[in-house]
C-alpha cells in the first residue's frame, strides 16, 4: 500500500491495551528487562479501568475476619457455578499479595483510623461460606480504578515500557503456523501505519459494553481485541454473559458505584418501597448484581418505577453529608455535574445498565490463550482483563473482582511471557502478504460510498441489543435481534464515508469500532439463543431455571465460513459442587 508511510518495529513483547491488566503486564515485563511496547488507542490513564469506582477485593481482614477460601466460595457462587475453580482459587489466593504490592507501588488507598487499608462491603461478598456480609473491597474513596491506573502507569514508566498512544490496532499479524506474530496499528495523530513484531503478544483490550445503548463503559469499549481474535480464527468463550449494573444513571448509563449501597444506600421503587426485601431478603441491596438488576427491571416492568418510568431511586440521604463527602465524593459530583442533583439532599435516578463482559478470549489460569475445548495453548499469545475469559466470573461477576482479575492475570500474563520467552525468535510470516491483507481492508473503508449512515447502524445495534438481548431474554426476541444484526452487517458494507483524511480521522476509527461491535453483538445474541437456561447474568424468561444437566459448560463460539459454531467446554470444578444459589 504505497499511499501509507509504514514504520516497522521489533520488540520482545507487545502489550495491546493500557488499562489495568495491560499496564500490570507491562510493569512486570519491563521490570524484567524485556523490550516492551504498550499500544493503546487512548492515553493510558484514560483507560476504562478508571471507571471502576468502588474497590478491589482481597481477604485482607482489615475490618473483621476474612479468608481467601471464603472469597473463593463467594466467587464460585456468584458465578452461578460456571467459573473455573482452579482459576478462581488462583485469583483469590493472589489477591492479598497483589494488594500489598499495589500499596508498595504507592496506590493511595483510603485508610482506617489505625492506618490500614479501608475495606467496604460489596454485593455477594460474605464471611464463612455465605454466613454474613464481609468488608472485602479495598477502596480509594470511590475512585479505586482511577488510583490503580495512575499507580500502574507510573510504575511502567519507571521501568521504561515504551508507549504508543492513540494508536488504533487494525489487526493481528498471524504466522505461518497459526501463531500471533504482531500487530498492525494506525497512528491516529499522523496517519502512519506501524507494524509491530513481537516474540510474544499480550492482548488486554478491555470489554465491549458499547454494543449496548445504555452502558457504564467508556466510549473505547468496543470489543476491538475480541473481534481481532475472531478474525484471526480464534474462538471466543461465554459471550452470552453480559453483566448489567443496577445503578447506571438513567438513560445515560454513567456508573454510580455499588460502593453507595456498600456504604448503606437504599434502592426505592415508585411507591417508596425498599423492594429488594422481596427478591433477596437476607442481602437486600447487597445481593449480587444480576439479582439486583433483575429485581429493578421487574419493578419497572410491573409499573412500579419512579413516576411509572424505567427508573429506580438510589437513596443516600440517610448516610449524611460527612460520610458521603469522605467515602463517595465522586458519586456526589457525578450527580451534580450530569443532573444537577445533590445526593446529600435528593435521590439519584438510576436503571440497570450494561457494565461488564464476562465472556471473551479463552485463556487458562496462566493467561495463555487457548484454542479449543481441550485447552490447547496458542504459543506466545496471552490475554488478560475484560477482553479475556479465564473464567473467574462464569455467569456473573462479583463487584470488585474485575480490578482484582486485571492485576492478578495481568501479572500472570507477564510471568508466563517470561517463562516462555527464553531463547525464542520471531516466527515465520509472509510479511508482505500480511501487510497487504490488513491494509487493503483498511483502505476499503475509506472508499465506501454507499447510501447507509453508520450512525444509524450504530444506534440501531445499540437499541436492539438493549431491548432484545438485555436483562431479560427469550427465544422470540433473540431471533429478532440476530436477524436485525444480520441486516445491519449487510448495511455496514454499504455505508458512506465523508471524511477521507488521514489525520485523526474519528469517522474512520468509529466505523472500525462499529464493525468490531457488530461482530461481538452477533456472538452475544447467538450464544444467548443457544443457552436455553437461566444462569447468572443470562436470564431466559422462557427457560427461567438453571439447567446443570444440559448447560453446566462454557460456550466456545467459532467463526467458520458456514457461520458461527458453538461447542461446549467443561467447567473446572475442584472444591465446590453446584448448589442452589440463593441470597
Ligand atoms: O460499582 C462499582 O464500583 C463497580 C465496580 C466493579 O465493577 O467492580
Amino acid at each position: 500500500m504505497s499511499s501509507y508511510k509504514i514504520i516497522d518495529h521489533e520488540y520482545d513483547v507487545i502489550v495491546l491495551g493500557a488499562g489495568g491488566s495491560g499496564l500490570r503486564a507491562a510493569v512486570g515485563l519491563s521490570e524484567a528487562g524485556l523490550k516492551t511496547a504498550c499500544i493503546s488507542k487512548v492515553f493510558p490513564t484514560r483507560s476504562h479501568t478508571s471507571a471502576a469506582q468502588g474497590g478491589i477485593s482481597a481477604s485482607l481482614g482489615n475490618m473483621g475476619e476474612d479468608d481467601w477460601r471464603w472469597h473463593m466460595y463467594d466467587t464460585v457462587k456468584g458465578s452461578d457455578w460456571l467459573g473455573d475453580q482452579d482459576a478462581i482459587e488462583y485469583m483469590c489466593r493472589e489477591a492479598v499479595p497483589s494488594i500489598v504490592e499495589l500499596e508498595h507501588y504507592g496506590m493511595p488507598f483510603s485508610r482506617t483510623e489505625d492506618g490500614k487499608i479501608y475495606q467496604r462491603p460489596f454485593g455477594g461478598h460474605m464471611r464463612n461460606f455465605g454466613e454474613a456480609p464481609v468488608q472485602r473491597a479495598c477502596a480509594a474513596a470511590d475512585r479505586t480504578g482511577h488510583a490503580m491506573l495512575h499507580t500502574l502507569y507510573q510504575q511502567s514508566l519507571k521501568h521504561n515500557a515504551e508507549f504508543f498512544v492513540e494508536y488504533f490496532a487494525l489487526d493481528l499479524i498471524m504466522g505461518d503456523d497459526g501463531t500471533c506474530e504482531g500487530v498492525v496499528a494506525w497512528n491516529l495523530d499522523d496517519g502512519t501505519i506501524h507494524v509491530f513484531r513481537g516474540h510474544q503478544i499480550v492482548i488486554a483490550t478491555g470489554g465491549y459494553g458499547r454494543s449496548y445503548f445504555s452502558c457504564t463503559s467508556a466510549h473505547t469499549c468496543t470489543g476491538d481485541g475480541n473481534a481481532m481474535a475472531l478474525r484471526a480464527g480464534l474462538p471466543l468463550q461465554d459471550m452470552e454473559f453480559v453483566q448489567f449494573h443496577p445503578s447506571g444513571l438513567y438513560r445515560q448509563g454513567i456508573l454510580f458505584s455499588e460502593a453507595a449501597r456498600g456504604e448503606g444506600a437504599y434502592l426505592l421503587n415508585g411507591k417508596g418501597e425498599r423492594f429488594m426485601e422481596t427478591y433477596a431478603p437476607s442481602r437486600m441491596e447487597l445481593a449480587p448484581r444480576d439479582i439486583v438488576a433483575r429485581a429493578e427491571q421487574s419493578e419497572m416492568d410491573a409499573g412500579r418505577g419512579i413516576d411509572g418510568k424505567d427508573m429506580i431511586h438510589l437513596d443516600l440521604r440517610h448516610l449524611g453529608k460527612d460520610r458521603i463527602m469522605e467515602r463517595l465524593p465522586q458519586i456526589r459530583q457525578l450527580g451534580i455535574d450530569f443532573l444537577g442533583i445533590d445526593c446529600i439532599t435528593d435521590c439519584l435516578p438510576i436503571q440497570p445498565t450494561a457494565h461488564y463482559s464476562m465472556g471473551g478470549i479463552p485463556t487458562d489460569k496462566y493467561s495463555n490463550v487457548i484454542l479449543d475445548e481441550e485447552g490447547t495453548r496458542m504459543k506466545g499469545f496471552f490475554a488478560a482483563g475484560e477482553c479475556a475469559c479465564v473464567s473467574v466470573h462464569g455467569g456473573n461477576r462479583l463487584g470488585t473482582n474485575s480490578l482484582l482479575e486485571a492485576v492478578v492475570f495481568g501479572e500472570r500474563a507477564g510471568k508466563s511471557v517470561l517463562e516462555y520467552a527464553v531463547g525464542i525468535d520471531y516466527g515465520n510470516i509472509n510479511e508482505a502478504q500480511e501487510k497487504t491483507r490488513v491494509l487493503e481492508k483498511f483502505e476499503d473503508v475509506f472508499q465506501r460510498d454507499g447510501s447507509e449512515s453508520y450512525n444509524d447502524i450504530r444506534d440501531e445495534m445499540k437499541e436492539i441489543m438493549m431491548s432484545h438481548c438485555g436483562v431479560f431474554r427469550d427465544e422470540e426476541r433473540l431471533k429478532v435481534c440476530i436477524e436485525t444484526l444480520n441486516g445491519l452487517q449487510e448495511r455496514f458494507k454499504k455505508g458512506k464515508v465523508t471524511d477521507k483524511g488521514k489525520l485523526f480521522n474519528t469517522e474512520i476509527y468509529e466505523i472500525l469500532e462499529l464493525g468490531n461491535m457488530l461482530s461481538v453483538a452477533q456472538l452475544i445474541a447467538t450464544a444467548a439463543l443457544r443457552r436455553k437456561e437461566s444462569r447468572g447474568g443470562h436470564f431466559r424468561t422462557d427457560f427461567p431455571k438453571r439447567d446443570d444437566e444440559n448447560f453446566l459448560h462454557h460456550s466456545m463460539v467459532y467463526g467458520t465460513p458456514d457461520g458461527l459454531v458453538i461447542k461446549p467446554k467443561p467447567v473446572v470444578i475442584t472444591k465446590h459442587q453446584p448448589a442452589e444459589r440463593t441470597y
